[in-house]
């Protein structure tokens, strides 16, 4: 089975997903690292961040796996590198390309076949997997997914102002809704969950009982009677 998690930067979607994924035991496919991985590698080589082909070669030809909650990218653990602020700024051009998108797209489904999977971007229920068994939308208002992110960064005792993060995300959500192709939006079919005032425990139990309901019809279906 298939469950999707998109939705804008600051969701609470890359917790969501990991603790889901953990009590259900399946894999866990973030696919924001996946851009970010090759946004290192191409940084790394010296590629210019316009030459969208070698971008797209880089996407197609790297190892990238994730195991015991880490990134590896051809057996380096790169979890840590692929999250500098550096990084965040050079995965905006690789995200935006279509050949990377594209190319990205034939891994991700080569990676998710024959698994149990929960799998989280931007792009994964509308353009990815449109036939999920669960696609869902995760947000919460821009101040509330303002205001977590604040209190990440002051625990990491960064100095920032909610100002500047709102400024931020917006310019994100931007980029993500305005791209050209693989635009975030809310998949045909997704159900759509406004965090806002629901504590991380609610959001899995939520998410668990969607997943419930689906295996259900799932299994009524194959044995032809109802559903319970
Ligand atoms: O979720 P994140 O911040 O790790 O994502 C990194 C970048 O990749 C961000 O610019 C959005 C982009 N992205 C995307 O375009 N499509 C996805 N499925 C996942 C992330």
């Amino acid at each position: 089975m298939i469950v999707t998690l998109d939705g804008p930067a600051g969701a609470g979607k890359s917790t969501t997903a990991r603790e889901l994924a953990r009590r259900l035991g399946w894999c866990h496919m973030d696919t924001g690292a996946m851009y970010r991985s090759v946004a290192l590698v191409a940084i790394r080589r010296g590629i210019d961040l316009r030459d969208e082909a070698a971008l797209a070669a880089i996407a197609a030809g790297v190892a990238i796996e994730f195991r015991g909650g880490r990134v590896w990218v051809d057996g380096e653990d790169v979890s840590e590198a692929i999250r500098t602020p550096e990084i965040t700024t050079a995965t905006r051009p690789v995200a935006n390309a279509p050949p990377v998108r594209e190319a990205m797209k034939g891994v991700q489904r080569r990676m998710a076949a024959g698994i149990d999977l929960v799998t989280e971007g931007r792009d994964q229920g509308s353009e990815v997997f449109p036939d999920a068994e669960l696609k869902v939308f995760l947000t919460a208002s821009p101040e509330e997914r303002a205001r977590r992110r604040l209190e990440e960064e002051r625990q990491r005792g960064r100095d920032v102002t909610l100002e500047e993060i709102l400024a931020a995300q917006q310019s994100r959500d931007d980029g993500d809704i305005h791209r050209a192709v693989g635009a975030m939006r809310e998949p045909d079919g997704a159900e759509v969950l406004v965090t806002d005032g629901m504590s991380h425990e609610e959001v899995i139990g939520r998410l668990l009982e969607w997943i419930e309901l689906r295996r259900g019809r799932a299994l009524g279906e194959s044995t032809g009677r109802p559903a319970p």
